[in-house]
C-alpha cells in the first residue's frame, strides 16, 4: 500500500514540473512515506528525520514532508519533536501533496487535517512507455510493466496487535466503475500485470463499508470483471485476511485463467488461544480448511504467510504449535516478526509480554525451518518449464517472476523486454529464488 502511494506521489509531482533524484544531500524536496506497522518501522523514520536535520542545516532551503501512518499517528507532535519538518500529510491527504507543498514552499508550516475523508479519489497515473518499455515521466524505480491498483483503503478488523484501523481509518471500497477504468488505462499504455490491492480485499464492497462506498460486486465477481479487461496477462491481490476467504474467491483459482497461483494468506499464529487474543476470530482448523479448498482449485499453488512471534502470553507451547503449523502448510515462504507494541491498539496494554530473549530465540528458530521448507518446496520446481514475465535485462542481472511469484535468474543472452513472457526450465532452486535457461 505503501509502495503504491509513493508511486501516486512520485506521479503527481512529477505532472506538476517537479523533477525526481535519488540524490538526498542535494533534494530541495525530501519527501518520507513513513509505516508504522511495527516498531522498528517508526524507529527508522525517527533516525532519518534526526539524519535529515544534519543535511538541513547544509542546506537550509531544504523542504522536509513526513507522509504515511507515522504522520498520521503522530501528526502535530512530530513537528514538535522535529522543528525542521515543513509538512506532514496524513495517509487520506498524499493526493493533494502538490498544493500542499507550493504553500510549504512559501515557508508556511503545515499539518494536514488528519481526519478520515472516506473517499478515494480517481487517480490514472498519466504516464507512457516508450520503445524500451522505459517509463518516461520520472526516475523512480520501478518496474514498467507491473503495477498495484488500490481498491479500498483502511480496516475494520481491529486485531489486537494491529495499527492499520488507526492510521488507514475505516474500511472504504472504490467504486468498480473507477477500477475498471485505472485499470484499462493501464493496460492501455502497456502495463501487463495487475495486482489489486487492499488490507482487506475479502469485504471489498461489503456493507461494513462506508455506505456510500459499498458495491453490488463481491470481491471475486470483481476479480472476475478485471480478467475481462483485453491485454492483462497476470493477475494478483493482497492481502486476505482468512475469516473473510470466501468459496467463491478461492474458485476463482481454478475459473481465472490469468490468476496467478500464489496466495498470501497471513496466519499470524498457530495456536488457537493466541489467534483468540489477536481477534483474528478463525481456528487454525478452520485456516487448514481453507488452505485444503484452496488446494483443491489450484494444486499448485505457492502459499505464503505472516506470523508474529512472541505475542503477549505466548508460551512455550503455543510456539510449538505454531511450528507444528509450518509442517503442516509447508508455506513457499513466509514473512515473520517478533511482536512489537503499537501506540492505541490493545495488546499494547497486555501485561503478559514475552522477553526479547525470548522472542528473538523463537524468531530464528521459525525463520530457519521455514528456510529450509521453502527450499525444499522450490526443489520442486528443477526440471519444470515456468513461463516467466520479465522484470530485468540488462548487464547486471537478467530475471523475472514465475507464475509463483517467485524470482527467476535467467540465464545465457536474452533478448525479451521487461514485460515479456518466456518460458525457462529451471535447473537450480534457492530459498528465495529460481534458476534457469529459456527454452523454446
Ligand atoms: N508486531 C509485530 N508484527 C506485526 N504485524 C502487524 N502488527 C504487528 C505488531 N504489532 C505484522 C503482521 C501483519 C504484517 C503486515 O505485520 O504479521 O500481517
Ligand atoms: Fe491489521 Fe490486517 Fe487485522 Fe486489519 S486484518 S487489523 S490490517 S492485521
Amino acid at each position: 500500500m505503501n509502495e503504491r502511494d509513493s508511486e501516486i506521489m512520485a506521479q503527481s509531482l512529477a505532472e506538476h514540473g517537479f523533477v525526481e533524484t535519488m540524490d538526498m544531500d542535494h533534494a530541495d524536496i525530501v519527501i518520507l512515506n513513513t509505516c508504522s506497522i511495527r516498531a522498528k518501522a517508526e524507529q527508522k523514520v525517527m533516525s532519518l528525520l534526526g539524519q535529515l536535520r544534519i543535511k538541513k542545516n547544509k542546506h537550509p532551503k531544504m523542504q522536509i514532508c513526513v507522509a504515511g501512518c507515522v504522520a498520521q499517528q503522530e501528526g502535530i507532535d512530530l513537528t514538535r519533536r522535529f522543528p525542521h519538518i515543513n509538512l506532514v500529510v496524513g495517509t487520506q491527504h498524499i493526493y493533494q501533496l502538490p498544493s500542499l507543498l507550493s504553500r510549504s514552499l512559501q515557508q508556511v508550516k503545515i499539518v494536514t487535517n488528519l481526519s478520515n475523508s472516506y473517499e478515494i479519489p480517481q487517480f490514472i497515473p498519466n504516464f507512457s512507455l516508450d520503445e524500451e518499455n522505459q517509463l518516461q515521466t520520472n526516475n523512480f524505480k520501478q518496474i514498467p510493466h507491473k503495477k498495484f491498483v488500490t481498491i479500498m483503503q483502511g480496516c475494520n478488523n481491529y486485531c489486537s496487535y494491529c495499527v492499520v484501523p488507526y492510521t488507514r481509518g475505516r474500511e472504504v471500497s472504490r467504486p468498480a466503475a473507477d477500477i475498471l477504468q485505472e485499470i484499462t488505462a493501464l493496460v492501455k499504455d502497456g502495463v501487463r500485470e495487475i495486482t489489486l490491492l487492499g488490507q482487506n480485499v475479502n469485504s471489498y464492497g461489503q456493507t461494513n463499508s462506508v455506505t456510500q462506498n459499498a458495491s453490488p460486486l463481491t470481491f471475486a465477481a470483481l476479480l472476475k470483471e478485471v480478467a475481462l479487461i483485453e491485454g492483462i496477462r497476470r493477475l494478483r491481490f493482497t492481502t486476505s485476511n482468512p475469516k473473510d476467504l470466501s468459496e467463491e474467491l478461492m474458485a476463482c483459482f481454478q475459473e481465472v485463467d490469468i490468476l496467478c497461483p500464489h496466495f498470501h494468506l497471513p496466519v499470524q499464529s498457530g495456536s488457537n488461544r493466541i489467534l483468540q487474543k489477536m481477534n483474528r476470530k478463525y481456528s487454525v482448523e478452520e485456516y487448514l480448511d481453507r488452505v485444503e479448498s484452496l488446494r483443491r482449485y489450484s494444486p499448485n499453488i505457492a502459499l505464503g504467510t505472516d506470523m508474529i512471534i512472541g505475542f503477549p502470553g505466548e508460551t512455550d507451547a503455543d510456539f510449538e504449535k505454531t511450528m507444528d503449523l509450518l509442517e503442516t502448510v509447508r508455506y513457499h515462504g513466509s514473512f515473520s516478526f517478533k511482536y512489537s507494541d503499537r501506540p492505541g491498539t490493545r495488546s499494547a496494554d497486555f501485561s503478559d509480554k514475552v522477553p526479547e530473549e525470548i522472542k528473538k530465540e523463537r524468531l530464528s528458530r521459525f525463520q530457519k525451518r521455514q528456510d529450509a521448507i521453502s527450499l525444499e518446496q522450490n526443489r520442486k520446481y528443477v526440471g519444470q518449464k515456468l513461463e516467466v514475465m520479465i522484470e530485468r535485462n540488462d548487464a547486471k542481472a537478467v530475471n523475472g517472476r514465475s507464475p509463483s511469484n517467485h524470482i527467476v535468474h535467467i540465464e545465457g543472452v536474452v533478448s525479451g523486454h521487461s514485460g515479456d513472457l518466456v518460458l525457462v526450465e529451471i535447473n537450480h532452486a534457492g530459498k528465495h529464488s529460481l534458476k534457469g535457461r529459456i527454452v523454446v
